[in-house]
C-alpha cells in the first residue's frame, strides 16, 4: 500500500466534497439498516434537530464549559439533571458528560478505584473488578490502563449474570461489581436488584452499564414494558454509564457518566496545579472536546421531550416485537434469551449461522456475529424498520439455501 502525500495545491470545496462522497462507495448502506451497530437513528426529525444544534456550537470547546462558555456548562448541567431524573437520581445524584461509553466506564472505574485506594489508606492498592463474560470490553480496558485484574464469571442459563458465579470470583480484594442494563451481546438486563444486594452485603461499589439502554429503558417502561429496574432505585447501585449517542439519539461523541452520591463521585474530577500555568481542571479523559456533542444532546432533549421518547420507543418496541415474531416463523430459527430491548440475537440448532451470514452480506447485510452460542445478533433502531420485511425475506432465502446443502461457513469471523 503507497502512503498518502500531503497535496501539493489546495483544492476547491466542491472538489473536495466531491472527493469525500466518492470515498463513501464501499460503506456499508446504514441509510438502508444494513448495520447491525454503529448507528442509531430515529429519523430524520431527530438527526437534523442534532446536525443543527452541533453546527451551531460547532468552533466552542467544552474544555473552557468553566470559564469561557457559561452556556455549554448550563447545556451539560440540564443534560445531566434530567438524565438523573430518568435514571431515579437522589438529591446527592450528580453525574459528567463524556465522550462515549468507553470513557464513561473508564471514569467509573478510575472513581471507584481511586475511592478505594482512599478507604483503605493503600495508596498502591491494586483491586479487581468481577463481572460476567457478556460485560462489555471497555471494563476490560479501564483495567489494562490502570493494572486493575478483571474476572469473567460464566452467565447463566437465561444469558444473564449470575450473581452467584460472580460471588465465586470475589475475594478481599474485589472492589467493583458490574451489571449490565442490557449487555451488548444477548441484550438482556442482569438482576441488578441481586447484583446490589450482593455489592452492599460485601461492602463493594456496583456498576450498572446502561451504555445501551440508559436512554431507551427508562421510556420503554413508561410506556408499559416490563423492564427490571437497573438504575439508582436500586440499592447497591454506586455508578451508572448512560449513552446519549446510541439510544438517546444524539450526534456522537456523547455519553453520560452518573454517581449515586458525591462521595462516590469525590474522585471523578482532574485537578491538577502543578505546571506554569496553574490550575487545570476536567470532568473528562479528554481535554478539548466538542461542545457541539453537549449542544446537540440538549437540543434532541428539548425537540423530543419525555413525548417523544416515548413515541420513538413505542415504534422501536412494536417493531422489535415484530422482528422476534418474524424470527420466530422462520423454520430452524430461535430468539437467544428473552432479550429486554431492542438488541437482539438469534441462533440455530439446524443451520450454520455464519455461513446464513455470509449469504446474508451478499446484500449488503454486514453480519453481527456471535461466537458463544453461535448466533446473529443485531443493535437495532428506527432505521431497520422500513426494511424489515426485506431482512426476514433475505434470512427466510439464505436459511433455506443453507439447509438445503448443509453449506458450513468460509470463514467469516465474529468482530465488533
Ligand atoms: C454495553 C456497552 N457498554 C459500553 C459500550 C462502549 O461504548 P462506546 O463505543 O461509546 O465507547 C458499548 C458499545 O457498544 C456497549 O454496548
Amino acid at each position: 500500500m503507497t502512503r498518502a502525500t500531503f497535496p501539493e495545491t489546495g483544492q476547491s470545496r466542491t472538489e473536495v466534497l466531491d472527493i469525500l462522497k466518492s470515498l463513501r462507495k464501499n460503506d456499508i448502506d446504514w441509510k438502508r439498516g444494513r448495520t447491525p451497530l454503529y448507528v442509531f437513528d430515529a429519523g430524520d426529525d431527530v438527526y437534523e434537530m442534532g446536525r443543527a444544534a452541533f453546527f451551531e456550537f460547532f468552533k466552542e470547546n467544552a474544555l473552557g464549559k468553566n470559564r469561557a462558555f457559561p452556556s455549554v456548562l448550563k447545556m451539560e448541567n440540564d443534560i445531566v439533571d434530567m438524565s438523573l431524573d430518568l435514571l431515579h437520581g437522589g438529591p446527592d445524584a450528580c453525574g459528567f458528560m463524556t465522550t462515549g461509553g468507553t470513557e464513561s466506564i473508564i471514569q467509573a472505574v478510575q472513581s471507584c478505584r481511586n475511592r478505594t485506594r482512599h478507604d483503605r489508606g493503600e495508596p498502591a492498592f491494586r483491586g479487581n473488578i468481577v463481572t460476567a463474560t457478556s460485560a462489555h470490553p471497555a471494563f476490560d480496558k479501564a483495567a489494562r490502563l490502570m493494572d486493575i485484574e478483571v474476572r469473567r464469571a460464566p452467565v447463566g442459563a437465561d444469558y444473564r449474570a449470575d450473581p452467584e458465579a460472580i460471588e465465586a470470583l470475589m475475594d478481599d480484594d474485589t472492589m467493583m461489581l458490574v451489571g449490565s442494563a442490557p449487555c451488548f451481546p444477548y441484550g438482556v438486563i442482569d438482576p441488578i436488584a441481586d447484583l446490589g444486594a450482593l455489592a452492599q452485603r460485601r461492602s463493594v461499589w456496583l456498576h450498572v452499564d446502561a451504555c445501551v439502554g440508559g436512554y431507551v429503558a427508562p421510556f420503554a417502561r413508561m410506556i408499559g414494558r416490563s423492564i427490571p429496574a437497573f438504575d439508582f432505585e436500586v440499592p447497591g447501585v454506586c455508578s451508572i454509564s448512560a449513552d446519549l449517542h446510541k439510544y438517546g439519539f444524539c450526534p456522537k461523541p456523547a455519553s453520560t457518566v452518573y454517581y449515586r452520591d458525591t462521595t462516590c463521585a469525590e474522585f471523578h474530577a482532574f485537578d491538577f496545579d502543578n505546571w506554569p500555568s496553574g490550575r487545570f481542571y476536567t470532568t473528562t479523559i479528554c481535554g478539548t472536546r466538542p461542545a457541539g456533542a453537549i449542544a446537540a444532546a440538549w437540543a434532541v432533549f428539548h425537540h423530543l421531550g419525555l413525548d417523544g421518547y416515548k413515541r420513538i420507543a413505542t415504534e422501536l418496541m412494536e417493531f422489535v416485537d415484530d422482528y422476534r415474531a418474524g424470527i420466530k416463523a422462520i423454520p430452524g430459527l430461535k430468539v437467544l434469551a428473552d432479550p429486554h430491548l431492542s438488541v437482539v440475537a438469534f441462533t440455530s440448532d439446524e443451520v450454520d449461522l455464519f455461513r446464513v451470514a455470509e449469504l446474508m452480506s451478499r446484500n449488503g447485510w454486514l453480519p453481527g456475529l456471535l461466537k458463544e452460542p453461535k448466533a446473529i445478533h443485531r443493535l437495532m433502531s428506527l432505521v431497520h424498520h422500513p426494511v424489515l420485511d426485506e431482512y426476514l425475506s433475505d434470512l427466510r432465502d439464505a436459511v433455506e439455501t443453507v439447509r438445503a446443502t448443509g453449506a458450513k461457513a468460509e470463514g467469516i469471523e465474529a468482530i465488533y
